[in-house]
């Protein structure tokens, strides 16, 4: 509540803000601790000395434009860039079916603007990505959760809550999904699940929102390119608004992402773009470009790829020894999360501030969640601690695991052990 309450709209008043970024800020505070929390890269995976001397050309002066306004759609030879991007995933698109957008995120909360009316329902995976919720309910969607299995969203619950949405007579406005590698769970969703979930999506006339930051960071030990096949690519009949980035795999700083979706959707988005920042950074687009064109990525990645791997491995050769008996989790194929779940009694909300004062941040589970669970789960996020980082992250996580199930143990219990 504040004075200015009655000075904002219903929508201002409803508006939320992100559990996640709410808990990257407490890291910011705590200097020494080390933070599992935001899903930060690395900056060690940046490509220093090459951005250095694109910055150093993009800025000779030779173009003035390259500090102008650009049009909303994107930099055109950016746009023209991306087909080739997009065909490497398997995706055919034309220059014309893109736009470039502030980040996905700024992706998310324009599908928000274009496809929901307040009270419309967005069907969500259970757990999914907290800015997500935040985009899709600060738009005032309702946002009706689906079970996952362990091939991903089941399509026997996305039916079934597909059926008593529209029996309520209210309008599902898309479902939104993270296959590869999801945002908290890490998750890969099967080549097959995704085939099922475009056939049903095309049966029952429901869009897919499908939301790829993290496919190009697969570790080729457990998984391979094929298995990231975007949903997309098999999009014959128009389904699917793509939506992708370069935060993960150049770096989050540029802001620089884009949608691919059939054209009248993309010129909505556009103009629902013109209002809300006319366009993205020229400058960020022009130096993107330069590392797509200088084929910077054709280096990088691979390095990625390993140095994510490597750092996946550390978290779960350190948890296997000091919590193997406390903590249950399963390997993540690519991507920057491992989705950790403690004992029931745990409630990682509560348990964080006990963590905290030992040295050691996370986010809790339930934040991801569209109905009241995952209390005893938490995301535990490896890209940014280095190998280090993760050993002694680690060992203060159990430390105060140990400390948190002595403290809530049943009190006869504890009398009588
Ligand atoms: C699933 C998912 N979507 C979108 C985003 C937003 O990314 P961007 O930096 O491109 O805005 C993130 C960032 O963590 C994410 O995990």
């Amino acid at each position: 509540m504040s004075t200015y309450d009655k000075h904002l709209s219903r929508a201002g008043l409803a508006l939320r803000e992100s559990a996640i970024r709410r808990a990257g800020d407490r890291g910011m505070r705590l200097p020494d601790a080390i933070s599992f929390a935001p899903g930060y890269p690395d900056p060690e995976g940046f490509a220093w000395e090459e951005l250095r001397e694109i910055a150093r050309d993009v800025l000779s002066g030779s173009d003035p434009a390259v500090l102008q306004y650009g049009p909303t759609r994107g930099y055109p030879p950016f746009l023209a860039a991306l087909p080739e991007v997009l065909a490497e995933r398997g995706i055919t698109a034309a220059d014309a079916d893109s736009i470039v957008t502030t980040g996905s995120q700024q992706g998310l909360d324009l599908c928000a603007r274009v496809f929901i009316d307040p009270g419309d329902v967005v069907l969500v995976e259970l757990p999914t990505y907290t800015g997500a919720i935040t985009a899709f309910g600060n738009a005032q969607g309702r946002l009706a959760g689906v079970e996952q299995d362990e091939q991903g969203i089941s399509i026997d619950d996305l039916d079934a809550t597909l059926r008593r949405e529209r029996q309520a007579n209210r309008r599902v406005a898309f479902v939104y999904v993270v296959p590869n590698f999801q945002n908290p769970t890490g998750m890969l969703m099967t080549r097959q699940r995704r085939a099922e979930l475009l056939e049903w999506a095309t049966r029952r006339d429901v869009l897919i929102v499908e939301d790829d930051p993290y496919g190009a960071l697969y570790f080729e030990d457990v998984s391979t390119a094929a298995e990231t096949r975007p949903i997309k690519a098999d999009d014959a009949k128009g389904r699917v608004v793509y939506l992708s980035s370069f935060s993960k795999t150049i770096a989050p700083g540029f802001r620089v992402a884009w949608i691919t979706a059939p054209a009248p959707i993309v010129a909505k988005l556009e103009i629902a773009k013109q209002s809300a920042d006319l366009c993205s950074g020229v400058l960020d687009q022009r130096m993107v470009f330069e590392i797509l064109r200088r084929r910077v990525l054709d280096a990088s990645l691979p390095r990625l790829r390993a140095m994510y791997q490597e750092k996946r491995t550390a978290v779960e050769r350190a948890l296997r020894r000091e919590a193997g008996d406390l903590v249950r989790w399963t390997t993540p194929s690519g991507g920057f999360f491992l989705w950790a779940t403690f004992h029931d009694r745990i409630d990682t909300g509560v348990f964080l501030d006990r963590a905290v004062a030992h040295g050691v941040i996370f986010v809790p589970g339930s934040p991801f969640y569209v109905e009241p669970r995952g209390r005893n789960y938490a995301r535990l996020s490896f890209a940014t601690p280095s190998v280090a980082g993760i050993e002694t992250g680690v060992r203060r996580l159990a430390t105060a695991l140990r400390e948190e199930i002595a403290a809530t143990a049943p009190s006869e219990r504890r009398v009588a052990g």
